[in-house]
């Protein structure tokens, strides 16, 4: 007798308008189910040069606003020089967990908009909320730059000391804070061995409209 085929097809159910609120209800099951909540704040980032080179890197969204994902990084880094030269950028989240009812959830969520800068008292604000192991990171790294290991070391050493006598770490100037607005979304959606589905949104006119698109 031929065995029995675990197949089907998952869906996506759309209750809403509005991409943002169906990213947030993702984000908490997964964030719930997902055992290390700290690596799930992490996005994929794609930037593009001025001559159309492609980098990528995984970033820590510190703040999910209405309209966007909001990050620190360092203004001397590739992906600032890119996001300078050309805003335009890609993303993806992933997230792939077994859910409350077992089944083995794969979700992932692609941007495609452009990133702004931020004040500086955004900027501000975001760096003196970080813990203080990050701060010091902040003040250790250069982002690019060649480095010596053990150099690096004791420059992180003496900050370290410095911090437990009382010294209170000002944010360096390279600290800058940058907001991807999405103008599409897209959301994948599989489980065990259905085969997906794929909920695309644009922003056009003011509004988002969707589409459902073979996986
Ligand atoms: C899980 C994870 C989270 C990261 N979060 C950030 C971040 O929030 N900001 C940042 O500038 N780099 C972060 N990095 C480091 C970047 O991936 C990258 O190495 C660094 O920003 C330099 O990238 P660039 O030279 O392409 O600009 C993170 C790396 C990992 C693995």
């Amino acid at each position: 007798m031929a065995s029995k085929i675990i197949s089907g097809i998952a869906s996506i159910e759309v209750n809403t308008s509005d991409p943002f609120q169906l990213f947030y209800l993702w984000k908490e099951e997964a964030f719930r189910c997902l055992s290390k909540p700290n690596t799930l704040n992490v996005m994929n980032l794609a930037t593009s040069s001025k001559d159309g080179c492609v980098s990528n890197r995984n970033i820590q969204i510190l703040r999910y606003d209405p309209d966007g994902f909001v990050f620190l990084t360092d203004s001397s880094s590739r992906k600032a020089k890119d996001i300078a030269d050309n805003p335009n950028v890609a993303s993806t989240f992933l997230w792939c967990y077994s859910n409350d009812g077992g089944e083995i959830i794969t979700k992932q969520i692609r941007l495609q908009g452009v990133i702004n800068k931020l004040d500086l008292d955004q900027t501000k604000e975001l760096y003196d909320a970080a813990p203080t192991f990050r701060k010091i990171r902040y003040n250790v790294c250069k982002q690019g730059l060649i480095v010596d290991q053990k150099e690096i070391k004791k420059i992180h050493d003496k900050i370290l000391e410095d911090v437990e006598n009382g010294r209170i770490l000002e944010m360096p100037s390279y600290v800058a804070a940058y907001k991807l607005l999405p103008s599409a979304m897209e959301f994948y959606y599989g489980y065990d061995n259905f085969t997906a589905d794929r909920v695309l949104f644009t922003y056009r006119g003011n509004n988002w409209n969707y589409v459902h698109l073979s996986a």
